[in-house]
């Protein structure tokens, strides 16, 4: 069965973009595929955070792979840093990147311009992301669209180590949604959606109550046209609208042209604001649920001691390809 690796940042609010461009597919492919989704904590603080706020978002987005339909019993679920493989090799991988094709990293760059001080863990975030999927040999990796740069990386460096050191890792695939891959922001769609965007209004959280969500929507950006198009480069605000409304109400974007023909943006609107919220509402029933019957821990432990040993003997194999002496 094809092995399927991702992570998500326990840093702030999960947003209806990790879900449309990530999560949704992770529920999908633990069907088909032997799956290991993690919340990747040791990720999280390539930028600075606070302890509790840490703790609580770690935990807060593993209840939400749950609470999303990752069923514990079929997928993994666990915190990356309780498997220290994902380190250790991180830190052989940075030893195999170069600092030119880091500093490419586009994820780097807008985190980074402008800033007085720049933490040399956001430089070599991308290393541990290759870490992350290479420790498991992992066939494919569902992400949004602003990973695949991440992605082309973790194939070069995998296939920098075969050449050097004789064929071991597999070259992972992403796995990208055709429509949704970047759910822009509600404010201004040349921005994507973002759960450290400062303006709460920008996107929609997983955990917003049913009434922020409508007046969110109700207040998104849209132009001064009146007809409900999908036109990514000249409607970017009504398309992305669009985008969202085919995800939460599972029709096509032709059928919600059409449902919308003269009707002007106000209904539209309306509708795709209903079609979030019922969308939510049993997420977030599950969510509560999963919170306070204290599972998580648990759930992430049985992912740690499902995943740990194939970890392990993928740095042992790696560490003796490359020259170290194994301990006796
Ligand atoms: P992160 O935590 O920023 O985002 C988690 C996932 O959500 C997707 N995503 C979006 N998709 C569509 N529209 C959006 N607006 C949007 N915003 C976020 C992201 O593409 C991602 O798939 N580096 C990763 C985490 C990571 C990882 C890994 C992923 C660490 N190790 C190994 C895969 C495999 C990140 O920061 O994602």
């Amino acid at each position: 069965m094809p092995r399927v690796l991702s992570g998500i940042q326990p840093s702030g609010q999960l947003t209806l973009g990790n879900y449309i461009g990530a999560l949704q597919n992770f529920v999908k492919l633990q069907q088909t595929h032997e799956c290991f989704f993690m919340v990747v904590d040791l990720h999280a603080i390539t930028v600075p955070q606070e302890p509790a706020a840490l703790r609580e978002q770690t935990e807060s987005v593993a209840a939400l792979f749950v609470a999303a339909g990752i069923d514990p019993s079929k997928a993994s679920v666990f915190a990356q840093s309780h498997v220290p493989a994902h380190a250790e090799l991180g830190w052989l991988m940075t030893t195999l990147s170069s600092i030119g094709e880091l500093e490419r990293m586009t994820q780097f760059k807008d985190k980074s311009t402008g800033k007085e001080s720049v933490g040399a863990g956001l430089f070599v975030y991308p290393a541990l992301m290759a870490a992350d999927i290479l420790v498991y040999n992992a066939d494919l990796v569902p992400v949004g669209d602003d990973q695949k740069q991440h992605l082309e990386l973790t194939r070069d460096l995998a296939q920098r180590f075969n050449a050097r050191f004789g064929e071991y890792f597999t070259i992972p695939e992403p796995y990208i949604p055709k429509v949704g891959a970047r759910i822009m922001s509600l404010d201004d769609a040349s921005k994507k959606m973002s759960k450290s965007n400062p303006n709460p209004a920008s996107f929609i959280a997983l955990l917003d109550p049913p009434d922020v969500i409508r007046k969110k929507i109700s207040r998104a950006t849209t132009d001064s046209g009146r007809e409900v198009l999908f036109n990514p480069a000249e409607k970017p605000e009504v398309s992305n609208l669009m985008t969202i409304y085919t995800h939460c109400a599972d029709i096509s974007l032709s059928e919600i042209e059409a449902r919308y023909e003269g009707q002007g943006y106000g209904a539209f609107k309306k509708d795709l604001a209903e079609h979030v919220v019922a969308k939510l509402e049993p997420l977030q029933t599950r969510y509560a649920e999963i919170r306070s019957s204290g599972a998580i821990h648990d759930i992430l432990k049985q992912g740690a001691d499902q995943v740990s040993s194939i970890a392990n003997q993928t740095v042992r194999d790696v560490k003796e390809r490359m020259g170290f002496i194994l301990p006796r």
